[in-house]
């Protein structure tokens, strides 16, 4: 220990991590600390660069509270949430990505067909599918907690003035394994730059949009929970989320449509948009 230098200080804090009692917490602090070492000694880190990475980190917690949370945000525009999204996603599954900060949980039920425009502004949009295991055999009482943003960019609970939920239901297939609700078409967002990300994403020449998408979080007994979002094919930011969520697989057509039964059927007018897609589970194990 008397004998620490850069030759051997990884070595030497890798192994006060050794006597953790829990095998994965051990490999984990090693990794951790084996290449916060690479950072500093490739990118020969001054002092007062060092200085300024510290207290990023520390305004990203000052200006963290309960409904914003810097740090995930910052994961989020340097990729690493989505890369642990790819880590995790299993090959017989549709593609997850991110679940992003507006999730609620027990959003209120809708039956298969039901609406959630509920008279607001917007493209009515008709959105079905069918939740599938990877043989394609349709999975009944499937949970879908489905969510997204208005007309105007917001989600209900970015809203002050709003009391209760907008665009944000919680759906079981039927026994044929589909869902069906009718919504607005989601607009493209940014994500909050008035922090210390913001001045990261300016400072790259970033900017902070990301594409507009309908967000899916499926459940079903025996399967690996999916949580992926649907893509907005004719958003101008589908190529460049500020996020990395797109995967190419959860890119879908709006397609204008003019069936007179199924626009009457669920109170929508002629001709309208619609988005057809299937989810596939995993089973466990
Ligand atoms: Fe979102």
């Amino acid at each position: 220990m008397r004998s620490v230098s850069l030759d051997t200080i990884t070595e030497v804090v890798t192994k006060t991590v050794e006597g953790a009692g829990d095998a994965r917490l051990k490999e984990i602090l090693s990794v951790l600390v084996r290449h916060l070492h690479q950072i500093v000694e490739e990118a020969r880190l001054t002092h007062q660069e060092w200085e300024y990475a510290v207290n990023f980190l520390w305004r990203a917690g000052q200006i963290s509270d309960d409904s914003r949370q810097e740090f995930i945000l910052l994961s989020d525009v340097l990729g690493v949430s989505s890369t642990v999204d790819l880590v995790n996603s299993a090959n017989n599954a549709s593609e997850s990505s991110v679940l992003g900060p507006f999730y609620v949980t027990d959003p209120p039920g809708l039956p298969v067909g039901g609406d959630m425009i509920q008279g607001q502004p917007g493209q009515p949009v008709l959105v079905e599918g069918v939740i599938r295991a990877p043989d394609g055999t349709p999975l009944p009482g499937a949970v879908l907690d489905i969510w997204q943003n208005a007309d105007n960019g917001l989600y209900d609970v970015q809203e002050a003035d709003r009391d209760g939920y907008n665009l944000r239901c919680r759906m079981i297939t039927d026994d044929r394994g589909a869902y069906r609700f009718t919504t607005v078409r989601a607009k493209p967002y940014t994500v909050p730059d008035d922090g210390p990300v913001g001045d990261l994403l300016r400072a790259t020449g970033r900017h902070p949009w990301r594409p507009a998408h309908i967000h899916f979080r499926i459940s079903k007994d025996g399967y690996r929970e999916l949580i992926t979002e649907l893509f907005d094919s004719e958003d101008r930011y589908v190529d460049e989320d500020a996020v990395f969520g797109v995967r190419e697989s959860l890119v879908a057509d709006y397609t204008l449509t003019n069936d007179a039964d199924e626009a009457a059927r669920h109170g929508l007018p002629t001709p309208y948009l619609k988005v057809v897609h299937d989810f596939m589970l995993a089973p466990k194990g």
